[in-house]
């Protein structure tokens, strides 16, 4: 692994590129790009990869890697963002066992290409009672002493908006076998986990996946039950991605030279608005100013943004928050989205740094 990766667990399944790096390119190069994955990379043959899609619809069917590449194909940019963003900042308020303490190198953008959803739902003809559409990974997951494919579902609706795709290509190459190989679902502007790679099954439900990974996993659930300290079941599961803001340039505790001190990072809109202003505060929020945009995104990318401070020595916590315009402002206070499993932190984005003289 090159030495700019952050790794967060032995087998070097679930690993980022360190945010001062990940500054220097808005399209995330791919062997910067992060990974998140629940079990080890399936081994696919790609010859005999078939794609299962059925469930609620008039004409089930299976899929050829060569029946994908007939169909017309779209490139998009999205930035993949996963739940987990930003939880090591909950870390602050207390433990959170069992859950990975991912910074904000848990998002990355690519260019996907693939075939649009739709078209493949249109080949199969949704039924009048299909509500969702849920996506069922080749790898294999065990949870509660049972194997199976890392899945999920999104609304009909998200599913038909001619966005979502099957995506075949990352950066312009095939993608890579950690990024899903040969097909993923790319799922733009909802949270990362809605992405599955490593695709094989589409099935069309009347109601939600019953995946462990959306009826007991990525839900939001603020109050721990008593009984089940770590069960999130009664949470509301998530979707888009909040709203937010991340530094990535510096870092926390890095001693910086007191003087101009450039701050870089980027920000997101939600549910694909795109992000309208940044602002950044050198002291904890007491004063503000507006952020430079230096690479504006459309609705289903980052914005990355710069300003430069002039520090004097001493420790400084300098403070990120952006606006769509429309979703409720980021909260100053992380207990506000503290949820039992720490997905989703969309609080002011505080980074201490120590300038010295
Ligand atoms: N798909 C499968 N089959 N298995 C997984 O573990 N992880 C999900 C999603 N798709 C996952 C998956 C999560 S939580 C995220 S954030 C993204 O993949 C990460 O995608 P990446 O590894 O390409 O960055």
């Amino acid at each position: 692994m090159p030495d700019h990766r952050l790794i967060h667990d032995a087998e070097c399944l679930n690993t980022g590129t360190r945010p001062a790096v990940t500054a220097d390119h808005f399209i995330t190069p791919v062997e910067q790009f992060f990974t998140r994955s629940h079990a080890r990379i399936p081994a696919i043959d790609a010859a005999a990869w078939r794609l299962e899609v059925g469930g609620r619809c008039a004409r089930p069917r299976s899929f050829s890697l060569e029946d994908l590449h007939s169909l017309p194909r779209r490139t998009i940019q999205a930035t993949l963002v996963c739940a987990g963003l930003r939880r090591n900042e909950f870390l602050l308020l207390g433990p959170l066992p069992g859950e990975l303490p991912w910074g904000p190198e848990a998002a990355s953008t690519g260019e996907w290409t693939g075939i649009p959803l739709r078209d493949v739902l249109g080949l199969v003809g949704v039924d009048d009672g299909a509500r969702y559409v849920e996506f069922t990974g080749l790898d294999s997951v065990e949870r509660h002493g049972r194997h199976f494919g890392f899945g999920g579902s999104v609304d009909l609706d998200k599913a038909l908006d001619g966005d979502v795709i099957l995506a075949t290509q990352l950066n312009g190459a095939p993608l890579p076998a950690v990024h899903g190989f040969p097909v993923r679902a790319v799922v733009p502007g909802w949270i990362g986990a809605r992405s599955v790679k490593w695709l094989g099954r589409i099935t069309l439900l009347d109601e939600p996946s019953a995946n462990y990974f959306q009826r007991e996993a990525y839900r939001v659930q603020h109050e721990p039950d008593p009984a089940k300290p770590r069960d999130v079941t009664a949470g509301a599961a998530m979707s888009a991605v909040p709203l937010n803001a991340a530094i990535l340039d510096p870092s926390p505790e890095q001693r910086v030279r007191a003087g101009p001190v450039r701050v870089r990072g980027w920000a997101m809109g939600s549910a694909a608005r795109p992000v309208t202003s940044v602002h950044v505060s050198p002291n904890d929020g007491r004063d503000w100013i507006a952020a430079k945009i230096v690479a504006p995104g459309a609705g289903y990318t980052w914005t990355f943004w710069e300003t430069t401070f002039d520090l004097a020595p001493g420790r400084h916590t300098l403070v990120a928050r952006a606006s769509d315009g429309v979703a409720p402002p980021q909260s100053p206070d992380l207990r506000d989205s503290w949820n039992v499993k720490g997905y989703g932190n969309n609080a002011w984005h505080r980074v201490p740094v120590i300038s010295n003289g």
